[in-house]
C-alpha cells in the first residue's frame, strides 16, 4: 500500500528520501513521486511504475535540497498513472503526499471548484493540497491550515505537506492511518513505515489519531486533536539492514521461507518453561483473564484467518472452548451477537490491516471480555489498541504473500489455545505434551524444508496448468486454502481448495488431465476416508500430488507422493504450510512472475 516519508536535514535529502521509498517497495506500489523544497520553488518529480524510474529521473535532473516529501502510491481513486501519483500540488505553493481514503471527497471537490480550484488528478487525495492552500490564503500558518483542512476530512490519512514559502519546516497529521517520526543526527524524518528510515535512526514517535506536528531539521513539535502541544514517548526500536535485504537468495519470499526455523524458534523462545506455558505471556492480568474465556471470537483476513481457522480446532481440543472466526471487512455488518465472557480476538502480520482495526474498534464498543492481539508488529495499531498481545517476533516480512509470518502466528496461536487450558485447568497431559512438540518444531521446519529438491520436481507440471485444486481435511482445510492463496497471488494461477469430502458433491466435475490436485495426507483418524477421496480423483484420470505421511498406503499412476516428516498430529498443519510455500515459490518463478510484489496486491492493506 502507499508509502510516505519525509526528510528534514542539514544536508541533501534526494537520496536518503528515494532510498527510502525502496525500502517501501515491498508493501506494493504503482507509481512514486517526489517534491524537494528548493529556496523560491519546488522541483515536483513522478513517474509511473518502479522507484528506480523516479531514481532516474532525479540522477538527471540532479534536485539538491534539504526539505522534502515523497510517495509510493498504490491506485485507490483513480488508475495508476503520473497524473494520479503524490505529491499532489496547489497553486505551485503547496505539495502533500497522503495514505488513506477521504470519503466526503465529492462534497469537498465540490466546495474546492466552486472556490475556483481545477484538479488534474482523479485522486481523493489532490483535495488536501487544494484545501490546505485555500486555508493557507487566510492563516499564515501550515499549521493552522492544517487544523481546519482535517475538520473538514472524514475518513483515513496520514499527510506530509510542504510550503514553497517556508524552507524549515514540514507538517504532518494522522487519523488512522500510521505515521510516525524518527529523530535523526542534524535531521527530522517522518515515514509511514519505520523501515523506510530505519537505516537512519534507532528513535521512533508513533503519532496517533488526531495528531499533528512540525518538524525542521533541528526541532519538532506535536500536538494533540485539541491543538495542545504534547509530548509522545520515544521507542527505541533497531531495524538492521540485514532483516531488510535478500542476502543470499533471489527473493525476500523465498528467504522468508528458510527464516522460517529461527523465526518459530523466537515465537517460542521464553514463553514455555518445564512442560507447560509461562503465566502471562500475553501480557500483565492475562492468566487471571483467562480463567473467565466461555468462547472465543476471532477476526482476520487473508493468510491470518487461515491461521485463526486451524487455531479454532486447538481451542476445542486444547482449551475446550468454542470458537467462532470471520473475515475483518464481514464481521462488523452481520450484526454479531456477543455472548458474556468472550475473547476477542485479531490476528494481524502488520497489525495495520484497515478491515481488522475497524472490526477491533468495533468490538472495543461491545461487551467483550477483552481484546487480546496476535502480531508480529510491535509498534503497530492494533497492538497498541489492543488489551492483551503476542508478538510473534519473525521479524520483519517483506515479501507481498505472507509465509514465515503465517507459521509464526500459528506458533503463537498455540500458545494462546495452551495459556487458556492452563488458566481454566483443563488438559495438563495434553499441554505437556505440545509443549514438547514445540520444542522440537525447530529442527522439524529445517527437516521439511529439505523437501525443496523434490518440489522443484514437480513444479513444471503445474506450471504449466490454468488452474489447480487443493485438498485437506478437518484440520488441514485452511491449510489447503493457505496453499492455494499462495499459489493464486504469486503465479496468478486459479487456485481452489476444499474439503476433500466435498468433491464428490460438485467439484469432482472439474477433474481431468488438465485439473492438477494437490492433497494434505497426514496420518489421522480420517486418513482412510481421504485415501478414498483420493481414489476418486484417480479413477477420474486427475493428477494427484500427495503430501503425506509414510504410513499411508497410496498408489499413484501420475503425479507424485511426498513423505513428511514426522511430527505431532496438533502441529502437523505448521508442518504441511511449508511444502505448499515452496511449491508456490517454484512455479512463480518459472512463470517468471513478480513474486516479492506480485500485481495488484499491496503488504499492509490500510484501506477497508
Ligand atoms: C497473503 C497475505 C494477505 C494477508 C492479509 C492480512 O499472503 O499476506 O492475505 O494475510 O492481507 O494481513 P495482516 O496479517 O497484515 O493483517
Amino acid at each position: 500500500m502507499c508509502g510516505i516519508i519525509a526528510a528534514a536535514s542539514t544536508r541533501n535529502v534526494g537520496k536518503i528520501l528515494v532510498q527510502g521509498l525502496h525500502k517501501m517497495e515491498y508493501r506494493g506500489y504503482d507509481s512514486a513521486g517526489i517534491a524537494l523544497h528548493q529556496e523560491n520553488q519546488i522541483a515536483h518529480l513522478r513517474t509511473l511504475g518502479k522507484v528506480s524510474l523516479l531514481e532516474e529521473k532525479m540522477i538527471l535532473e540532479k534536485p539538491k535540497s534539504k526539505l522534502g516529501i515523497a510517495h509510493t502510491r498504490w491506485a485507490t481513486h483513480g488508475e495508476p498513472s503520473e497524473e494520479n501519483a503524490h505529491p499532489h500540488k496547489s497553486n505551485e505553493r503547496v505539495y502533500i503526499v497522503h495514505n488513506g481514503i477521504i470519503e466526503n471527497y465529492l462534497s469537498l471537490k465540490n466546495f474546492l471548484a466552486k472556490e475556483g480550484y481545477s484538479f488534474t488528478s482523479e485522486t481523493d487525495s489532490e483535495l488536501i493540497a487544494h484545501l490546505l492552500d485555500y486555508f493557507l490564503t487566510t492563516n499564515n500558518s501550515m499549521l493552522d491550515a492544517m487544523y481546519l483542512m482535517i475538520e473538514k476530512l472524514e475518513g483515513a490519512y496520514a499527510i506530509a505537506a510542504i510550503d514553497r514559502n517556508d524552507k524549515s519546516n514540514i507538517v504532518i497529521a494522522r487519523n488512522k492511518s500510521p505515521l510516525l517520526i524518527g529523530l535523526g543526527e542534524d535531521e527530522l524524518l517522518a515515514a509511514s513505515d519505520p523501515l523506510a528510515i530505519g537505516q537512519l535512526t534507532n528513535q521512533f514517535i508513533f503519532l496517533e489519531d488526531g495528531d499533528v506536528a512540525n518538524i525542521s531539521a533541528n526541532s519538532y513539535q506535536i500536538y494533540d486533536s485539541l491543538k495542545n502541544q504534547i509530548k509522545r514517548e520515544i521507542s527505541e526500536i533497531d531495524i538492521s539492514s540485514e532483516a531488510s535485504s535478500k542476502g543470499e537468495y533471489k527473493h525476500f519470499m523465498e528467504k522468508e521461507i528458510f527464516e522460517q526455523p529461527v523465526a518459530v524458534l523466537n515465537t517460542i523462545d521464553g514463553r514455555v518453561g518445564g512442560d507447560d506455558v509461562l503465566e502471562n505471556i500475553f501480557g500483565i492480568g492475562s492468566s487471571d483473564v483467562f480463567s473467565k474465556v466461555k468462547r472465543i471470537q476471532i477476526v482476520a483476513c487473508g493468510t491470518s484467518l487461515h491461521a485463526a481457522r486451524v487455531a479454532a480446532n486447538w481451542f476445542s481440543a486444547i482449551s475446550e472452548l468454542p470458537t467462532q472466526t470471520d473475515y475483518a471487512s464481514e464481521y462488523r455488518y452481520r450484526n454479531p451477537h456477543v455472548d458474556e465472557d468472550t475473547l476477542f480476538v485479531t490476528i494481524s502480520q502488520s497489525g495495520e490491516t484497515a478491515d481488522t482495526l475497524a472490526a477491533l474498534k468495533y468490538a472495543k464498543e461491545k461487551d467483550f471480555l477483552s481484546t487480546l492481539t496476535i502480531c508480529n508488529v510491535p509498534t503497530s495499531t492494533i497492538a497498541r489498541e489492543s488489551e492483551f498481545s503476542i508478538f510473534t517476533n519473525a521479524g520483519p516480512e517483506i515479501g507481498v504473500a505472507s509465509t514465515k509470518a503465517f507459521t509464526t502466528q500459528l506458533v503463537a496461536l498455540m500458545l494462546l489455545a495452551l495459556s487458556l487450558a492452563k488458566s481454566r485447568s483443563r488438559n495438563p497431559k495434553l499441554r505437556g505434551r505440545v509443549i514438547t512438540a514445540l520444542r522440537q518444531l525447530p529442527d522439524i521446519v529445517s527437516e521439511t524444508l529439505k523437501l525443496k529438491d523434490s518440489i522443484v520436481k514437480i513444479a513444471p507440471e503445474i506450471a504449466s496448468k490454468d488452474n489447480a485444486l487443493f485438498l485437506g481435511r478437518g484440520i488441514f482445510y485452511p491449510i489447503a486454502k493457505e496453499g492455494a492463496l499462495k499459489l493464486k497471488e504469486i503465479s496468478y494461477i486459479h487456485a481452489e481448495a476444499y474439503p476433500a469430502g466435498e468433491l464428490k458433491h460438485g467439484p469432482l466435475a472439474l477433474i481431468d488431465e488438465d485439473m492438477p490436485v494437490i492433497a494434505l495426507c497426514p496420518e489421522s483418524e480420517i486418513a482412510e476416508k481421504l485415501v478414498s477421496n483420493l481414489e476418486e480423483v484417480k479413477a477420474r484420470g486427475g493428477t494427484l500430488y500427495v503430501f503425506s505421511d509414510p504410513s499411508i498406503s497410496l498408489e499413484l499412476k501420475s503425479g507424485k507422493l511426498i513423505n513428511m516428516p514426522k511430527c505431532d498430529f496438533l502441529l502437523t498443519p505448521i508442518i504441511y504450510t511449508i511444502p505448499l510455500q515452496l511449491l508456490s515459490y517454484e512455479v512463480a518463478m518459472i512463470r517468471k512472475t513478480d513474486i516479492d510484489q506480485p500485481r495488484n496486491l499491496a503488504k499492509s492493506v490500510t484501506v477497508e
